[in-house]
């Protein structure tokens, strides 16, 4: 008879878990029967004593059964998902899915909501009116045999384990665990049912992990996961010290993934996207050239997939492609004090701000103003002459204080002679 206490002192001790032992402790906590306090001192164990791969995959897989699992195996071809680590002004999915989807390989994606600084697929996607992202699984599986997209909310019947478990951990300091945040992701990936996953692990200042070293431990970690459970899995350590592409906030990011899906928007953001898809392509099976992929970006294909993914799922496409702006009640552009190179646009100070004035929730219950973030008019590497627009705040809220919002900001950017050129993707993880 295993019992919790022994198991917690077993990894106290730095001794590694079997697979027994893992299964039953999540089986257990999952049914109600290990209460919160043992789970947590069991999680601050590894903390300090870390987890060995083989008791990494025994949870992820224990998790991954705690839960309803997608069945996707009656839509043919590779069914392909990508996973973001977490970003700021990260629209990546919005593009990426129809971009993909426009060559035939199947585009099966469930996201999440945004928390804190990071925002969320999902809170982008319910800013086009009409949007549904809650669907049925019967749906979801349709949607895909129509279509080849779907981009919907995580049924809360999938990884139940991890559900209480992150909860619990984010109340007891141990979220910044790597074996358990790479379980964490992987069963929910496992279990939403694609064959093939492009896990994009961000790293720098908007970022989970701070440093590239890390980044590496936990891209590997998820790699090599999602290859022993047969799911051929690829990870790519991108850049986030400063917000990707232009504008954060949810209208703004769907606003801007729309001019990149129509061939405009900024070229740095169009290329890196081409650059993922090209990966996630050949997970698919489709193998492109980065031109090819552009082709799609300029000459409609990707976009026409995107309106049909937005009125399968309810969206409003006329009002969508002909209000793209909406007006806040507030706005306040703020300017470059000095001339010179942008060397710093922090992420996690501009997430931090876009939520403040809106966009992000601080608490899970704290309801969104679509509308309100930041638009960027200059980006790391950019020149910058005294007096030029270097960002913008739009709000809503009377009560927000955008002038030491602005203060903030400025003093988490940086402006020096050097030119400095920053790439999105830093490494490739196979
Ligand atoms: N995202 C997740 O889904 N889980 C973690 O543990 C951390 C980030």
């Amino acid at each position: 008879m295993l019992r919790m206490v022994d198991l917690i002192q077993k990894k106290r001790d730095g001794q590694a878990l079997t697979k027994r032992e893992t299964t039953w402790m999540i089986d257990h906590y999952t049914q109600g029967e290990i209460p919160d306090y043992q789970m947590a001192a069991w999680a601050m164990a590894v903390y300090f004593q870390g987890m060995t791969m083989a008791e990494t995959a025994d949870l992820t897989m224990a998790m991954v059964a705690s839960g309803q699992q997608i069945d996707l195996s009656s839509i043919s071809g590779i069914k392909v998902d990508k996973h973001s680590t977490g970003g700021v002004g990260d629209k990546v999915t919005i593009i990426l899915a129809p971009l993909v989807a426009s060559f035939g390989v199947p585009v099966a994606k469930m996201s999440g909501r945004g928390l804190g600084h990071t925002g969320g697929t999902l809170d982008k996607l319910e800013s086009i009116q009409g949007f549904q992202v809650e669907q049925t699984q019967q749906n979801f599986v349709d949607q895909v045999k129509d279509i080849g997209i779907s981009v919907i909310g995580q049924s809360d019947e999938l990884v139940k384990a991890d559900k209480l478990l992150y909860a619990l951990r984010d109340v007891t300091a141990t979220v910044d665990i790597i074996p358990l945040i790479a379980s964490s992701i992987m069963s929910k990936k496992i279990a939403a049912g694609s064959d093939a996953i492009l896990l994009d692990v961000t790293v720098g200042s908007g970022a989970f992990m701070k440093n590239l070293e890390d980044a590496r431990v936990l891209a590997q970690t998820m790699v090599d996961l999602g290859n022993a459970v047969g799911r051929q899995t690829v990870a790519v350590i991108t850049d986030m010290r400063q917000p990707l592409g232009t504008t954060i906030g949810n209208r703004l990011e769907i606003a801007e993934s729309l001019a990149i899906l129509e061939g405009a928007g900024s070229p740095q953001l169009r290329q890196f996207i081409a650059e993922l898809a090209q990966m996630l392509l050949q997970l698919g099976g489709v193998s492109k050239s980065l031109d090819e992929i552009l082709a799609h970006l300029s000459n409609g294909a990707a976009l026409e997939k995107f309106k049909q993914l937005v009125v399968a799922q309810g969206g409003d496409v006329t009002e969508l492609l002909t209000t793209p702006e909406h007006q806040t009640a507030f706005s306040k552009v703020v300017l470059s004090q000095q001339s010179g190179y942008l060397t710093a646009f922090d992420a996690l100070t501009a997430g931090h701000l876009a939520m403040r004035a809106g966009a992000g929730r601080a608490t899970k219950s704290d309801v969104l103003d679509l509308d309100a973030g930041l638009r960027l008019f200059k980006k790391i590497g950019d020149q910058v002459v005294k007096g030029e627009p270097l960002f913008e705040i739009v709000y809503n809220h009377a009560d927000f204080d955008a002038d030491q919002a602005a203060a903030q900001m400025l003093a988490a950017v940086s402006i020096s002679e050097e030119k400095i050129k920053l790439k999105e993707i830093v490494e490739i993880i196979k």
